[in-house]
């Protein structure tokens, strides 16, 4: 969407925190031994007690409120009876609407200590997010989003995935302008003024694409290599950008 008034970018804001506090109660509430359905489970009562609907499956029907990943599992991963484990990387991507609007945040969250490596990894995930962030601005191209990630990637020695793009989102999940690619490209469009979008790049030691499991939704790195993915939901306006998806 295109935010006009302040009475819409209230409404962002709102189901902007939401989405927040519910994916980091998820990661707080987290431990091993839970499966991921409990965890989901969680994350159901937040929405739910905010007022807000899972997004993704009041749109496509997705079998969960959250999309939980693990591991090897890069995206859309289906809460289920996978049992955490200390060590295990855990995606929590939590989208949902209230009033009308859509926010969406997601983050990688190591469960106890990871090996130094994912450390790094996790780290500069969200160094790769923050780089395409900057980059949002009026008049701005939008290929500038995914050729910062993409310098910023090459730079430390990260392949990203280039098959999942970010997105237009606010009124509905997925809106337009689209997908917004987050890796280098020749986009020729340009961000405007009130644009809501994500910015979401998955950043890894070796993948450069999603492919679909055989459940139908959940998505692994080819070639197999860890993955993370950090993800806001912001607003363009004349100087920096605005991020709605920010925890209380
Ligand atoms: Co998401
Ligand atoms: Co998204």
């Amino acid at each position: 969407m295109t935010i006009t008034n302040d009475d819409e970018l209230a409404g962002m804001q709102a189901i902007g925190r939401i989405v927040a506090n519910t994916m980091h109660g998820m990661a707080r509430a987290m431990e091993p031994g839970m499966t991921t359905r409990e965890l989901d489970s969680i994350g159901r009562a937040m929405l739910e007690a905010a007022g807000a609907r899972s997004a993704p499956e009041v749109t496509y029907g997705f079998p969960g409120a959250t999309c939980i990943s693990v591991n090897e599992e890069i995206a859309h991963g289906i809460p289920g009876a996978r049992v955490l484990a200390a060590g295990d990387l855990v995606n929590i991507d939590v989208s949902a609407e209230k009033d009308g609007y859509f926010a969406d945040t997601g983050a990688t969250f190591r469960l106890g200590a990871v090996r130094p490596a994912l450390e790094r990894l996790c780290r500069d995930g969200e160094r790769a997010m923050a780089a395409g962030i900057a980059e949002v601005g009026h008049g701005k191209p939008l290929a500038g989003i995914g050729n910062a990630v993409g310098r910023f990637a090459k730079k430390r020695g990260y392949t990203l995935i280039r098959n999942l793009a970010s997105h237009g989102v606010g009124r509905a999940l997925h809106e337009e302008p689209g997908e917004v690619p987050t890796w280098p490209n020749r986009d020729r469009r340009t961000v405007h003024r009130g644009l809501v979008l994500t910015v979401e790049p998955f950043l890894s030691l070796g993948g450069q694409m999603a492919r679909q499991g055989r459940d139908g939704w959940t998505l692994f790195s080819a070639p197999v290599a860890p993955v993370v993915q950090y993800e806001h939901t912001v607003v363009a306006t004349d100087r920096a950008a605005i991020v709605v998806t920010l925890p209380d």
